[in-house]
Parts: C-alpha cells; structure tokens; sequence
C-alpha cells in the first residue's frame, strides 16, 4: 500500500476552467460522419439524417466544441461540394483516408447539427491543396449576414442567418508528410499568416489557430513552431498541438504515466510562443489549442486506411475499442489539460463517433459508450470555476519511458459559487493501492458528495454494445472527509472523481 498526499487551497489559483477544454473532433474519415453522426436509415434520424440518439449522447458526454471536417481529410478538401441541393452533389475521392465522399455532409448539415447538438462549431480550412481564397470564401459563406454571392448563397441553402463561426484552424498538421500540400515551416508559416491577415479582414474578431507539430516526436519539433510563429504571432491566437498515446510492448507502466509527456509537450510549445514573444517584442501571449488528444492505438491493422481500387464509402477505420486501463490514460490527459488552463485555452478529444472514439453507432442500430466516455463525461459535468494548483507529494513509479513518474496525479477545481470542490485522481501504479490524503487547506465544513473510482481487476476489460455500463465509474465508500482532510483508497490502474460540498 503507498500514500500520496495532497494539499488543496483555495487561494492557488491556475485559471478558470475552460468550457472549451471539453471539445471534441468530427472528420470526414471511416464512420465518423457517415453512420456515425449521419444515418438516414437510424429510426432516430431527423430531416437532415442526423442520429438522435448520437446527438443525446454527445450531450451527455458534455462536449463543447466541435472540430470539423478534419484532420488530414480537410487538405485535399473543397468545401464548396458540400453545399446547395444534395442530389446534385459530387462524389470525391478522399486521399487522405482511401475513401469515397459522397458530401451528403456539408457545412450547412454540419451547422445545423452543431446547433440541434448544442455545441459550439470550430472549422478547418483547407491550406494543403487551397488557399488563401478558399478560406475566405468560406469564411464568407458562413458570416457575413448577406448581400454578397457567398452570403446569398448561403441564405439560398435555407440557413437566413450567418453561423458565426468564432474559432478557425488554419490548415492541419502541415508539417506530416502525409499531409496532402504539406510544406516547410516557413512556407506554412507565411501562408498562415497570409490567411490569417485576409480573413481578420472580413472579421477581425476571429480566434485563429495556426498549426503546431503533428506531434512532439517530429524531428522539427520546437523548430517548426519557432518558424510558424515568427511569421504569423501577430495575426493568430492560438497554437496547435496534437498527441495519441497507446500502450506498446504490453508497457503499462509507461503507459500509465502518458500524462507526464503531454505536461512536458504543453510546457514546451508555450516556452517557444514565449521565447518568439520575447524575440519580437510581442505583448499578446500565444495561447495552445490541444485539437487532436486521445488514446489511439495507431499500429494496429484497422488503423491503416484502404488501398488499391478499393475506395469505399465509409469504410470502418480506427475503430479502436478501448478497455479499462484506456480510460484511466484518458481521465489523466483531462487532468494535465486542467492543470494548464492558464496555457490551453481549447482541446479536442479526437474523436467523437466510431473513430478512435467514445461513442460507437451500429449502422441503422444501437449506438453505446466506450470506456473512454466516462472520464470525459464526468470531467465535463463536474469540472467548474477556477483550476487549483495542488502540492502533491507522492512516492514514484519506475517507467521505461519516462524514468520516475509520481504514482498519483490529481487536480482540483472550485467553485466559489457553489461551495463545490471537485478532485481528480489517478492512480498510475500498476500494482498498488494509493491511500490519498487531502489536507483542504482554507474549506470549511465539506462533506462527500459523491464519489466514483473507474477501475477493473482486469484492466483490458472493454465495453461492448450489449454491455456498456459494467466498465463505468462505481461509488468508492473509502472518500471520507474528517477533520478537514479527505481520505481516499485508489485502487491500482484507477481514476476517481471526488465531489466535495458544503454540509447541509
Ligand atoms: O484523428 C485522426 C488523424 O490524426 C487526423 O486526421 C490527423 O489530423 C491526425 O494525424
């Protein structure tokens, strides 16, 4: 049995808690939209072809934003296919994936989803194989009220109003190599800044996302975002980063503790924004959009896309099924993303539907929560008012990857307005429990609310659509408050949300 303790103090404030933390990622790519979101044939299905029970669920998974259509699908993109009658809509290819676009799907579809979703729509222009041009007309299409081609046009489609879209991605991931028009850093850092500088023309109080690294593995990590921002600092808000964890050689271990290397990444890109700001003199700080994060087992053989002559329809593409020990990872990356609230203004899961996915949809059939759903869920609902910074003092695990990694890992939020303090554990050992004593240092009289602990003997449990609920959070009895101080036991290979309130 190791013990961790944790001192939690009103007065430590990180930041607020973002809303925009909880976003979430739908592209163009295998079932994501198509018998994902979209299936006119699901009895559920409204006029558009949306799933009803797709949208209940992304409601209760507490998604904010979404990001749309894509990832590497958006590069080779002519957003112009999606729009006006569908009959008359062409089919595409679909380079990125190996697939068939049939633009059943479009921007005005896509608007009207998000708006019967409830969540805040976030798009992607295509700067892989268009540019400037493009992103304006787009742009165009979407806000401005009316009175030129693209806004007429738009009205035409049925959609009277402009969707005023806020946050924009200039392009995705243009450092990949197996990004269609990927470029160097300093064409791609020019172009954005090109786009970025006509787009705030037509609407100045854009939020931009210029692109980051595909990754902190790329051999021009730091580099790239070094170049990127020295030419576009200015015109842009946010930066992007993008990261996928998985567990290799059956490393739990290291596994367990991916949350370190997405602190380390995080605190890396905001030292060169920094580092470019001090260069140029900038006053603005460039704030971190975490647009693509998950678990996503990326050498497995459903994560290779079709090839050939083969290009299907949505066709089932990383459909990563995830079991126990997944969703401990994911419920920890939530942690790290809170715990830098000051720095990542926005983060989407990726992604929503069927691919590497919390939510799955059978074809015409049942759809059902994956591991992954609850942390997410649970995060998203209870997660409210200012992020605390904690002092933890745990004992360490041995990890291949990352050497020594503190066992326990946890953030905290407050809520001045409902007395609510809500802690976020997990336990990273693979072997031990962790008994978990808070010290909450400047609170008064707090009681458990409720406690949940996601945890399995077996870790590679999974979740299937007969069976979706046996894997989801159970009530811990251990969270006890006494004498100012919650005590806790968490399990090994564990996350746990704990709801502190004010006594009745
Ligand atoms: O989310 C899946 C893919 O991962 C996205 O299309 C791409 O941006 C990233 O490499």
């Amino acid at each position: 049995m190791l013990s961790a303790s944790v001192t939690v103090d009103p007065a430590f404030v990180v930041g607020p808690v973002r809303r925009r933390t909880f976003g979430s990622f739908v592209e163009h790519l295998g079932r994501s939209v198509y018998t994902g979101i979209h299936d006119p044939e699901h009895p559920t299905a409204d006029a558009d072809g949306f799933r009803g029970d797709v949208v209940e669920l992304t409601r209760e998974l507490g998604v904010s934003t979404v990001r749309y259509p894509g990832g590497n699908f958006v590069s080779g993109y002519r957003w112009e296919d999606g729009i006006g009658p569908v009959e008359d809509r062409p089919r595409r290819l679909d380079l990125a994936w190996h697939s068939t676009d049939p633009n059943l799907v479009g921007v005005d579809e896509f608007m009207r989803w998000a708006e019967r979703t409830g969540v805040e729509p976030m798009m992607a222009v295509n700067l892989g194989t268009r540019g400037v041009q493009e992103a304006l007309d787009l742009l165009e299409y979407c806000n401005v009220p009316g009175g030129t081609a693209w806004s007429d046009l738009r009205r035409a489609n049925g959609a009277e109003e402009p969707y005023r879209v806020s946050m924009w991605c200039l392009g995705n991931e243009m450092d990949g190599p197996w990004q269609i028009g990927a470029k160097t850093a300093a064409e791609y850092g020019r172009l954005a800044a090109e786009t970025a500088r006509a787009m705030r023309m037509i609407d100045p109080d854009l939020e931009l996302v210029v692109c980051g690294s595909s990754n902190s593995g790329m051999p021009t990590f730091g580099a790239w975002e070094h170049t990127v921002l020295t030419e576009a600092y200015e015109h842009v808000d946010h930066v992007s980063a993008h990261a996928y964890y998985y567990e290799e050689d059956g490393d739990l271990a290291s596994f367990l503790a991916s949350a370190v290397d997405m602190d380390h990444f995080v605190d890396s890109v905001a030292a060169t924004a920094d580092a470019v700001r001090a260069a140029g003199k900038h006053t603005k700080r460039i704030h971190i959009s975490f647009d693509e994060w998950n678990v996503w087992y990326q050498k497995r053989a459903e994560s290779r896309p079709p090839s050939g002559d083969d290009w299907p329809v949505a066709p089932v593409l990383l459909e990563d099924r995830y079991n126990v020990a997944d969703a401990v990872v994911v419920g920890n990356l939530l942690i790290s993303l809170l715990r830098h609230t000051d720095r990542v203004h926005a983060a989407s899961q990726a992604q929503l539907v069927n691919v590497i996915a919390p939510i799955m949809t059978e074809p015409g059939g049942r759809s059902w929560k994956q591991t992954i759903f609850h942390p997410f869920a649970l995060t998203s609902r209870h997660a409210a008012g200012e992020v605390l910074r904690l002092a933890i003092d745990a004992p360490t695990t041995d990890t291949a990857r990352f050497g020594e990694v503190p066992v326990l890992d946890a953030v905290a939020t407050h809520d001045a307005g409902t007395g609510e303090v809500v802690v976020l554990a997990t336990n990273r050992s693979v072997t031990d429990e962790v008994t978990l004593d808070v010290d909450l240092r400047g609170f008064e009289g707090l009681r458990v609310v409720e406690a949940l602990t996601l945890s399995n003997p077996d870790h590679t449990w999974t979740a299937t659509a007969d069976d979706d609920s046996s894997v989801a959070p159970r009530p811990n009895a251990t969270a006890q408050v006494a004498d100012g101080r919650l005590g806790a036991v968490l399990p090994p290979v564990s996350w746990s949300i704990v709801r502190l309130g004010p006594a009745a």
